[in-house]
């Protein structure tokens, strides 16, 4: 590790989706300040040391390039790292806890707590310690009971500052944020803390887009953001089982809706059901909150999303169990995309996984192809028994195949010769868009049998066009 004393020495306990790209934007945008970002899995950090960064991102290659071995550090040396730290991120992953008390909804928290351990254990001097994992409201509370236990009180001060950057946009996010939130308690200790943050984030976030707020509100307003964007799909996707029955068109119904202004027209696509880590832990997060405060209504209404995206993935399957004459024993269908959404690699709660495992136990054959999250696909359906193989080149993957199911919003599945792939597969020949990217009138022309996600079907058979068998 370089001991060059620069500034403000920044440390980052986690390496992963959000500590590697935050500390790289933050090293790139304040060449004074040293970042370094430690993680306890070895492997993790040394492929952040090489060309081969451990998650793919539009844009990261630039900003680590630029920045590692200047004032950006990647390291296992996780003692050194908090000895030396004047503010410590702590970006550790926060899963859903799988066991005991509130096992499939509340947090898990056991490695933030091990964390806080570690930091109060090897600090020896004033720290600033900031939540950037997202965490239950009154988190804070808890890691200060931890920090100030023994003989150590007051010598930390927690900040919450949680992360709100998506998959695929990462750079830009951190690069320009809608908004940085900073919560912190009253004391003049806690906005000394939250004014040196602050301070960091404005060499080059306006000041008025770094909102500061009490460090409950901060907590909370991570979950609900994402509890909010999540029902927006959960919404719209409730909406196009309706539209399939009635001859609406899912597009056009969000179009409309979307252009009123105080809905905005963002996040109104329809899908095979959302995925990524994040919005189905934090939502179970904040249900399981509602129901320990004894708000029950509160908690079935946000439950409801997260039903409403398990129902929208078996809808899925079960369309195209019913489409394709009701058995898909023996035929092939080739996944297009098992990545949770375009421009990343990472499948964490992918609807991919959902519907592989579903066609898998209907005893279809599969070929799943994508361009980035293969080694992901291959980890994550390793205990699967089946008939699966991982397939990078579109056209290879779609020969021979009896349907295509288009899983990840890549617009490349837009842009391919579908008048080539036709001719390669088993007739008749079905696609199914769950993400509604394709020329659905085109495949149509072409010969295909085309089922979007809340839209008329397009077939070839006797029915109308429309009446989903
Ligand atoms: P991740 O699993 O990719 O990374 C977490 C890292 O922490 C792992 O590399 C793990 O080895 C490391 N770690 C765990 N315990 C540790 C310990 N005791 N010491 C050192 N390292 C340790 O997770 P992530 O996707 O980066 O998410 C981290 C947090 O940020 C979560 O709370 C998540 O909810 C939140 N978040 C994620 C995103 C996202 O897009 N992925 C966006 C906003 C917020
Ligand atoms: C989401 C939030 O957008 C971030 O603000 C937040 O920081 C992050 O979760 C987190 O806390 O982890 P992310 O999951 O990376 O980011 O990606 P999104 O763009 O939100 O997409 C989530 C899922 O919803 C994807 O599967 C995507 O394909 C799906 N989606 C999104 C739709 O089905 N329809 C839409 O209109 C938009």
């Amino acid at each position: 590790m370089n001991s060059v004393r620069r500034n403000m020495n920044i440390l980052c306990i986690g390496a992963g989706y959000v500590g590697g790209p935050t500390m790289a934007v933050i090293a790139a945008k304040c060449p004074d300040i040293q970042v370094t970002v430690v993680d306890i899995n070895p492997d993790r950090i040394s492929r952040w040391n090489s060309d081969h960064l451990p998650i793919y991102e539009p844009g990261l290659d630039e900003v680590v390039r630029a920045a590692r071995g200047r004032n950006l550090f990647f390291s296992t040396d996780i003692e050194a790292g908090i000895h030396d730290a004047d503010i410590i991120f702590v970006s550790v992953n926060t899963p859903t806890k799988m066991f005991g008390t509130g096992a499939g909804m509340a947090a898990d928290l056991q490695y933030w707590e091990k964390t806080a351990r570690q930091i109060r254990e090897c600090a020896d001097a004033p720290k600033i310690i900031v939540e950037k994992s997202t965490l239950p409201v009154k988190t804070a509370q808890a890691m200060k009971r931890i920090f100030d236990a023994g003989n150590h009180q007051n010598r930390f001060t927690v900040l919450s500052n949680p992360e709100f950057l998506a998959e695929g946009s990462a750079v830009r996010d951190l690069e320009n944020p809608d908004r940085v939130l900073i919560g912190s308690d009253a004391s003049p200790a806690g906005i000394q803390a939250r004014d040196r943050l602050v301070d960091v984030y404005a060499r080059w976030v306006p000041r008025n887009r770094i909102l500061t707020t009490n460090i409950w509100s901060s907590e909370l307003s991570k979950l609900v953001s994402n509890a909010f964007l999540a029902q927006r799909i959960s919404s719209v996707n409730a909406i196009s089982a309706l539209c399939e029955k009635t001859d609406a068109d899912i597009s056009e119904v969000a179009r409309a809706v979307g252009m009123d202004s105080r809905l905005g027209s963002r996040f109104l696509n329809a899908s095979v059901g959302f995925g990524g880590s994040c919005f189905k832990k934090d939502i179970l997060n904040l249900v399981y909150l509602c129901r320990y405060y004894g708000l029950e209504e509160v908690a079935d209404y946000w439950e409801g999303v997260v039903r409403i995206n398990e129902y929208q993935k078996e809808r899925f399957v079960v369309n195209m169990l019913g489409t394709m004459f009701h058995t898909l024993s023996g035929k092939r269908i080739c996944l297009f995309g098992f990545a949770f959404k375009a421009d990343t690699g990472d499948t964490r709660e992918s609807p991919g996984i959902f519907v592989a495992k579903r066609l898998i136990e209907e005893q279809a054959e599969l070929v799943i192809s994508d361009p980035k999250a293969l080694e992901n696909a291959r980890r994550d359906l390793a205990d699967v028994q089946g008939n699966i193989r991982y397939v990078e080149d579109p056209y290879e993957a779609a020969s021979g195949a009896d349907a295509i199911a288009l899983i990840t919003e890549w617009p490349q599945y837009a842009a391919l010769d579908y008048d080539r792939i036709f001719r390669t597969m088993v007739q008749p020949a079905f696609i199914f868009d769950g993400r509604n990217i394709l020329d659905h009138q085109r495949l149509h022309g072409i010969g295909f049998n085309v089922f979007p996600i809340g839209k008329p079907a397009l077939t070839h058979f006797h029915e109308a066009p429309g009446i989903r068998p």
